[in-house]
């Protein structure tokens, strides 16, 4: 549920917030005139084609065609709603952000959020140095080092240690001015009557961190054999358990680079992995994913592969989550890990390389969840079979497409020793495939017939002459406005023949003509359309090219030359079709006129 934040908060922050200085640390810009270029951090390239704009606060890309504002910039790259975006970047600039009142809670439970977020992020900062830098904290570094975990990427992961006695962070955050009843809401005291003490005590701890960057919370492994092994934060008011994923944070830009994302049980497997070079995984922390945390994911990916040990828990954990993965248009697969080990053993054993060839085995759910029936029954038997195939033919039943369901007839007639026509005919039992419909979701548009297109794309339609006349009409009105305002009354959108042009003189004239235009502009650009995108390169491109008065002028003569020898041809059509009226025909002599004129004016100033 993301709160609804003020339109003045999103106004100061905008205004506040430097575009060059947010982009800047994603890719290194260098300045050119008005803008700043740079390459593309949202495809890859190699020679630069990403531009921004200091002005007009936006960016553009040539290449990918990817633009905006700095609150989309932060959204794409780091995966936010768009009041994450705004927070973020109020945060960064200092720019304090305020939210309607409602059921979303107040200023004054945010105020208190953020105390409390600051007491769990000085409370990990507190474990760490206890962990490196005491001599309390030798036992756990021998212990993490027995292990095979390397400072670097406990670091990275900003594991800690908590303190054996009883009150040791309680002391410290008194201190520091927070109250009892804080620590205990971020989960860190207990309070019992009239005693307090440390929730965790001794334990190696590892940050639980949203995908913002925020500590939430903590997950406390036992050195020893205590019970439970670990020990967790309770959820609270900056805690919610369905909605973190261990690692998220951390693994963000690999997931975006490799687009897939691989889901572990444990937090140490995440780390493991980390240090073996794969840098995509993240950990569930030992429970079937909930929709929440799936939300979350399809931010960042569509592609879910679930690593979970072949277990009765694991088999069943990636079940639950796959059938909701499913509904969320995810394509959720398993890759099936060796018997007995977790990932955290195979990245220590093979490195990245093994994980690699592991991944590279992942099959369906579906299949996986026919390989395990097929496994548990006696196949051995003809009864046995039998009573396989009931099991089998259900799961089957799932099947999501004609393709998927023939692949899968020819491994249980394999597994079953029966032909495939066999196979084929008994699962065709009414109310069997019946029972085969898509369940929920489906692939993402894009993966899917894309290339079945009736109208031509912009970029095709644009490189026509005309159209370039068009578009540089446009992008030399942006350049130029207060010598725009005289000419924009003159023309109408019949000047322009291609749509988006079209639409996008109209919005231009609202700009120009309205009394504050760059915020116009701003609204304009902000709108994630088509034509959103295309005022952003209208506006990016404006700021790269020299686009000067006479360019204006010029460009203007030559829209209505070809306005003029558009009218021509229309009217020169109908009458030979045998349409013969006088009045047409002074039309028709009035426009060569006019022609005639237009063109004695272009030559002017194609010589000037
Ligand atoms: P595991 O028991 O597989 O632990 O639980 P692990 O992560 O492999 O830890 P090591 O390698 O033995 O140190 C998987 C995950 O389940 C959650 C934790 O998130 C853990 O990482 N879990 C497990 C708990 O929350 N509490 C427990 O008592 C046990
Ligand atoms: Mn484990």
């Amino acid at each position: 549920m993301s709160p609804r934040i003020k339109d003045d908060s999103v106004e100061a922050v905008g205004v506040a917030a430097d575009i060059v200085d947010v982009v800047s640390g994603y890719t290194s810009l260098r300045k050119r005139g008005a803008t700043y270029s740079g390459l593309c951090p949202f495809h890859q390239e190699k020679t630069p084609s990403f531009s921004v704009s200091a002005d007009k606060g936006l960016y553009y890309c040539f290449g990918c065609g990817e633009g905006g504002n700095v609150f989309t910039f932060v959204q794409r790259l780091e995966n936010l709603s768009f009041a994450e975006a705004v927070e973020q970047l109020g945060e960064r600039f200092s720019v304090p952000v305020e939210y309607e009142e409602g059921k979303t809670g107040s200023d004054r439970d945010r105020s208190g959020e953020r105390r409390l977020l600051a007491l769990l992020d000085k409370t990990a900062e507190f474990y760490s140095r206890y962990l490196w830098e005491s001599k309390g904290g030798e036992t756990a570094r021998a212990y993490l080092e027995a292990r095979g975990l390397e400072r670097a990427v406990c670091e990275q992961f900003r594991v800690g240690l908590a303190p054996g006695g009883w009150r040791g962070l309680h002391g410290r955050a008194l201190k520091e001015g927070y109250t009892e009843a804080e620590m205990e809401a971020a989960g860190l005291l207990i309070r019992q009557s009239d005693k307090a003490y440390d929730r965790f005590r001794g334990r190696l701890m590892f940050p639980l961190v949203d995908h913002r960057g925020r500590v939430v919370g903590f997950g406390g492994r036992t050195l020893g054999d205590e019970n439970p092994k670990y020990l967790n934060s309770p959820e609270g008011p900056v805690y919610r358990k369905g909605h973190l994923l261990y690692g998220l944070f951390q693994a963000r830009r690999a997931i975006a680079d490799s687009d897939e994302v691989l889901i572990v049980e444990g937090y140490t497997d995440v780390l493991a992995l980390a240090q073996a070079g794969v840098g995509n995984a993240v950990a569930s922390m030992g429970t079937a994913l909930t929709d929440g945390q799936l939300g979350l994911l399809s931010r960042f990916t569509p592609n879910v592969h679930f690593m979970f040990d072949a277990d009765r828990a694991g088999i069943e954990a990636a079940q639950r989550s796959g059938e909701l993965a499913r509904s969320r248009s995810l394509r959720a697969m398993v890759v099936p890990l060796p018997p007995g080990e977790d990932p955290a053993d195979v990245a220590k054993k093979g490195g990245a390389e093994a994980v690699r060839r592991l991944t590279a085995g992942r099959i369906s759910i579906l299949r996986f969840e026919l390989l395990r029936a097929l496994e548990s029954s006696d196949t051995a038997s003809a009864a046995g079979r039998v009573q396989a195939f009931d099991v089998v033919r259900a799961i089957l039943a799932k099947a999501s497409s004609p393709k998927e369901r023939e692949e899968e007839v020819r491994l249980i007639a394999d597994r079953l020793r029966l032909s495939p026509e066999n196979v084929e005919i008994l699962v065709r039992e009414p109310g069997v495939t019946a029972a085969a419909p898509r369940r929920g979701g489906s692939l993402p548009q894009s993966t899917r017939g894309s290339d079945v297109r009736a109208v031509p794309s912009y970029r095709e339609r644009v490189r026509s002459p005309e159209a370039t006349v068009e578009r540089e009409f446009l992008i030399a009105v942006l350049s130029n406005p207060e010598e725009a305002r005289g000419l924009l009354g003159k023309l109408d959108s019949e000047h322009f023949v291609d749509p988006l042009h079209r639409e996008a003189f109209l919005g231009l004239r609202e700009v120009i003509l309205s009394a504050s235009p760059a915020q116009v502009l701003r609204d304009l650009a902000r709108d994630d359309s088509e034509l959103g995108r295309f005022f952003v390169r209208l506006a990016v491109e404006s700021d790269v090219g020299e686009y000067g008065r006479a360019m204006l002028h010029e460009r203007h003569l030559r829209l209505e030359e070809q306005h003029l020898a558009r009218a021509v041809q229309q009217l020169s059509a109908r009458l030979e079709s045998g349409e013969r009226d006088v009045e047409m025909e002074r039309r028709l002599v009035r426009l060569g006129q006019l022609q005639h004129e237009v063109r004695a004016m272009l030559a002017n100033v194609e010589e000037g």
